[in-house]
């Protein structure tokens, strides 16, 4: 770790704590344009987006925007996108990077990830973004080429595209074909983790493979309707509030504390200004190595995002628990 940095196998450095900017299928217009420029005023220098968040253009024009106003330079905002299921054959690849590419007008991109292994009947030229049949049922790509994918991943970077790919909701099999099957090795691997759901064993095969974990949903995704909120919550668990207490600190910087001391980035979401400054300032103090290990011991393999309208699919990656 450099400061308030990782450092990538592939020698870029990813900020330790980014914006996360998922609103839902649905996002409401204008949050994002103002949190990302408001993020961006408070001191955050990662944001982490994806085409299926359906905001990219507002991202894109707030960081246009901060860059006009000479807030920053390009070279100081580090931005990650994720190449949608409906694009997971080799050649929807450069046509779903291009639309992101257009929607966040910039000529790079930090970071691309495969969103997730799952694929879906792809509809030109870019929806439904979600297909079903009738009954509402996902209707699959059950043919995904994941390596013919990372190829079309890897002519990106030859391009000059993209800084550094990776993927996202990945498990431990997914991730040794690609090591397998690959010119440049996945860089980053995106997944949830937080202390109800530590991932120790997946978090270790990537990080032993070098491969960066960042954790989305780091504070249990408080929002997320579809899943069933664990009893209690994560951030009103008592052990977690009374550790706070201890270091001064909230019970949400503890936790992202928690995940960053495990070398892992965070990409917690919020609109709010002083929630978005609360979520930076966790550089300012060390959990103990007992705390560490209480804060593990929370875990119980508990996902926010269990995305069950995937589970059907033979390239669903949660089947195991890998812990
Ligand atoms: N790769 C993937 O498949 C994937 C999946 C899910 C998410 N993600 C990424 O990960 C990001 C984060 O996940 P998430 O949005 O589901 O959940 P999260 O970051 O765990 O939680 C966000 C929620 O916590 C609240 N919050 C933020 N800071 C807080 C604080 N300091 N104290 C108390 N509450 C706080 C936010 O409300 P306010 O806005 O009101 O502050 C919001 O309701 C997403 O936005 C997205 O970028 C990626």
């Amino acid at each position: 770790m450099a400061g308030q940095k990782a450092r990538l196998s592939n020698g870029a450095q990813i900020p330790l704590v980014g914006l996360g900017t998922w609103l839902g299928l649905t996002p409401p217009l204008g949050i994002m344009y103002k949190a990302v420029k408001t993020a961006i005023d408070v001191g955050y220098r990662h944001i982490d987006t994806a085409l299926v968040y359906g905001i990219e253009t507002e991202v894109g024009d707030a960081v246009r925007e901060k860059i006009a106003d000479k807030t920053i330079k390009r070279e100081d905002i580090f931005i990650t996108s994720k190449l949608w299921s409906t694009f997971m054959a080799p050649e929807y690849v450069r046509p779903a990077f291009n639309r992101t590419l257009k929607d966040l007008q910039l000529d790079y991109l930090d970071l691309y990830l495969i969103h997730k292994p799952t694929g879906y009947q792809h509809a030109d030229p870019f929806g439904p973004l979600l297909p079903t049949d009738e009954d509402g049922n996902i209707l699959f790509n059950e043919n995904v080429d994941h390596a013919g994918i990372w190829r079309e991943m890897e002519k990106l970077v030859d391009d000059g595209l993209v800084k550094t790919i990776g993927v996202s909701n990945f498990n431990h099999h997914q991730i040794q074909h690609l090591l397998d099957n690959s010119t440049i090795k996945p860089v980053v691997n995106q997944i949830e983790v937080q202390p109800y759901l530590t991932q120790t064993k997946l978090v270790d095969f990537c990080q032993s493979n070098d491969i960066h974990v960042t954790a989305f949903g780091p504070l249990g995704s408080p929002e997320k309707a579809e899943s069933n909120q664990p009893d209690p919550p994560l951030l009103k668990n008592p052990k977690i509030i009374s550790l706070a207490k201890r270091y001064h600190k909230t019970t949400a910087q503890v936790i992202l504390r928690y995940l960053i001391q495990r070398g892992i980035s965070v990409v917690p979401k919020s609109s709010n200004p002083g929630r978005m400054r609360e979520n930076l300032q966790v550089f300012d103090f060390v959990l103990s190595d007992q705390d560490m290990r209480d804060l593990a011991g929370l875990n119980q393999n508990w996902r926010a995002y269990t995305n069950p309208y995937d589970a059907k699919s033979c390239n669903y990656p949660f089947h195991e628990v890998y812990d």
